[in-house]
């Protein structure tokens, strides 16, 4: 267990710092405290993912400090617009189309979709954060993958990475705004063709969303009519092109995803996850080299074994779920 270093209002600037550094920093939000990352540094989500010991790779809320921030990093229709403006800031999360501007959202934050989930919270903490590290801030609940999520400071207990920039090794910086207001997690819309669809109830009642926007509103099911089951609202990226897995060699008419100093020769592309065989530069890379050998044309993207522990076992399940998906 990593020891904490709780901090307040007046050392907001510093908590900034650490995460335009590439560091982490837990904070409250109204909901429950998240455990933050600038949101378009890959290696500072991979971390994420790692201190959460999350055993696969679910997209995170990205935090704005408004609708202008929101809007170099997603695009926003009528309907968005509309609940932007009734219910921002406050516990309502947007999945929205991605915008892939200068500092376009980590694909890894995003999981690969081509969606990006955003909201504003209603924290002065959580906003005096976003404006002073002026950028957009990616956090889940700030505890260990399938623990409660923290609803005081004192309920934030995870560990620190070894080589976490910026601070001493084994201290996370914790923002402690007291106890949590909300309590629960924000309510989750996607929404399409001017319909919401809740993926996750949350601190926003759907009756209450329906009742001031005006907008008709399903439950559970997605845009294109695939099931999905709150709290698991992603779908799942899966490349168009076939995915071979545990490949030693490879084929002149295959794209290659690397890991490690020795790739096999003759692929058309070839990506490495992490020439130097590290896990988090892997996840980091992840989503991004595989939308770019999809976008080859291959017959097929084969796939060096990566190791299964740590965050290996998060890219694993996320390239087996993407090689069994029907061609
Ligand atoms: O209140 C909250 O929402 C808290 C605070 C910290 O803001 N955050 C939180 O984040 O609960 P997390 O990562 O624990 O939950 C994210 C939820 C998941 O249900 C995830 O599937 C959904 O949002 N989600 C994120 N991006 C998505 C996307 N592109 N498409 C569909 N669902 C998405
Ligand atoms: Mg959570």
């Amino acid at each position: 267990m990593g020891r904490h270093h709780f901090i307040g209002a007046r050392d907001i600037d510093r908590a900034a710092a650490r995460l335009r550094d590439g560091g982490l920093v837990a904070f409250p939000t109204e909901t429950v405290y998240g455990l933050g990352a600038d949101a378009a540094n890959d290696e500072a989500v991979a971390r994420i993912f790692e201190i959460k010991g999350r055993p696969a790779f679910n997209p995170l809320i990205v935090h704005v400090a408004d609708r202008q921030m929101a809007g170099a990093v997603a695009v926003f229709g009528p309907a968005a617009e509309r609940l932007a403006e009734i219910f921002w800031p406050g516990p309502l999360t947007l999945v929205l189309p991605r915008r892939e501007g200068t500092r376009p959202v980590s694909r890894l934050a995003s999981a690969g979709l081509d969606t990006v989930a955003l909201r504003q919270p209603d924290h002065r903490l959580a906003q005096a954060l976003l404006a002073a590290a002026d950028r957009p801030i990616a956090a889940p609940s700030a505890n260990r993958s399938g623990g409660l999520s923290p609803t005081r400071a004192e309920h934030v207990d995870l560990p620190q990475p070894s080589d976490h920039p910026g601070g001493r090794s084994d201290d996370l910086l914790v923002i402690d705004g007291g106890p949590c207001p909300v309590g629960i997690e924000s309510t989750v819309v996607e929404v399409h063709d001017g319909r919401i669809h809740i993926l996750r109830p949350g601190g926003v009642p759907e009756d209450e969303i329906a009742a001031r926007s005006g907008l008709e509103m399903t439950l559970g099911a997605t845009s294109d009519g695939a099931a999905k089951s709150p709290g698991q609202g992603a779908r799942h990226y899966a490349p168009a092109t076939k995915l071979r897995l545990e490949a030693s060699q490879v084929a002149a008419d295959e794209v290659l995803l690397a890991f490690g100093p020795t790739p096999p020769k003759g692929a058309a592309r070839t990506e490495n996850l992490s020439a130097k065989g590290d896990l988090r530069e892997a996840a980091a890379n992840l989503f991004a080299m595989l939308h770019t050998l999809d976008g080859e044309g291959a017959r097929a993207i084969a796939v060096m074994p990566v190791p299964d522990f740590g965050l290996g076992l998060a890219i694993n399940d996320r390239l087996r779920r993407g090689a069994e998906i029907d061609q």
